[in-house]
């Protein structure tokens, strides 16, 4: 269990009287919704929260709607005195932590079904998954109703899937992107990488070598096709697995004619190494 000192709610009604408090003082409220397992690339998140509302609230739920069968759900780090520590080292006001049986009680029949954003890359590879994105992020900002809400860049098509939401379903919140945090040799910060080894560690790096030669690739004019080949090529020597290596607009994923890029792309990349399923992105920007 979390210790008395740290505010949190655990139910809605909690969550609601504190934030409602907040509210009658005029205070904005921004808000982070995660799964635990916390890391630099999260505490950056709030941190930003921090720097643009009044006060925070995080909440930490492994979301089993997101999950298919077969994957990773009971695996799934759950690491909640230390996620606790950090949030509150960053001055996290509240910490949201709903139950499953809370969230999706018997009989819970609703769901949130998207197109646009939410077709193809992750979602050719894992098909329920925005779905159970939206369902749950949905519910959140339900519960929360925030004023703004972060979310990294490090998983780019759900931060587009959820702007997409946010404007289709008329929610009154702000979305704000965090860029994606680093380790020093380039990995993207991930709960995920907690299931390598040291090997798989090591190599793990490529993908950020592999996705910024991909954009400088870009960037100096190569054709989209010719780029995506070598960076598709050199993702299949370096890892275990390849879901895709992609270049797609940057605004909306769609796909890009064969030849040179004249708008802002995004790179993106899944590949995996043994079971662990790794994924990044990076901008990639047209000549000058
Ligand atoms: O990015 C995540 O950690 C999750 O997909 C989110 C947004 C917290 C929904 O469960």
């Amino acid at each position: 269990m979390i210790t008395q000192q740290i505010p949190h709610a655990t139910t809605v009604s909690a969550l609601r009287t504190r934030v409602r408090s907040w509210r009658d003082d005029r205070l904005t409220v921004g808000f982070v919704p995660t799964m635990g397992a916390l890391h630099e690339g999260h505490i950056s998140l709030v941190r930003l929260a921090k720097a643009q509302c009044d006060r925070v609230v995080a909440s930490i739920f492994v979301n089993p709607k997101q999950f298919a069968a077969g994957e990773d759900l009971d695996a799934y780090p759950r690491t909640l005195i230390d996620d606790a520590e950090k949030l509150t080292d960053a001055r996290c006001d509240l910490i949201y932590l709903p139950t499953s049986e809370a969230m999706y009680p018997d009989g819970y029949s609703a769901g949130v079904t998207l197109t646009g954003p939410a077709l193809g890359l992750e979602a050719a590879v894992r098909p329920h998954f925005f779905d159970g994105v939206a369902t749950v992020v949905t519910k959140l900002f339900n519960q929360v109703r925030p004023d703004m809400a972060f979310f990294g860049e490090k998983d780019y098509q759900q931060l587009l899937v959820i702007r997409q939401l946010v404007k289709d379903l008329d929610f009154p919140i702000n979305v704000l992107a965090g860029e994606t945090g680093r380790a020093k040799d380039g990995l993207a910060l991930s709960s995920r990488n907690a299931y390598l080894d040291a090997d798989q560690r090591a190599r793990a790096s490529q993908l950020n070598v592999i996705l910024k030669a991909f954009a400088a690739a870009l960037g100096s004019g190569a054709g989209r096709a010719e780029a995506t080949a070598t960076a598709q090529a050199s993702a299949r020597a370096a890892f275990d697995g390849v879901d895709y290596v992609e270049a797609r607009c940057a605004a909306t994923l769609a796909e890009l004619d064969d030849g040179p890029i004249d708008r802002p792309a995004r790179v993106l990349a899944a590949v995996r190494l043994g079971s662990t399923r790794l994924i990044d992105n990076m901008a990639a920007n047209p000549p000058a």
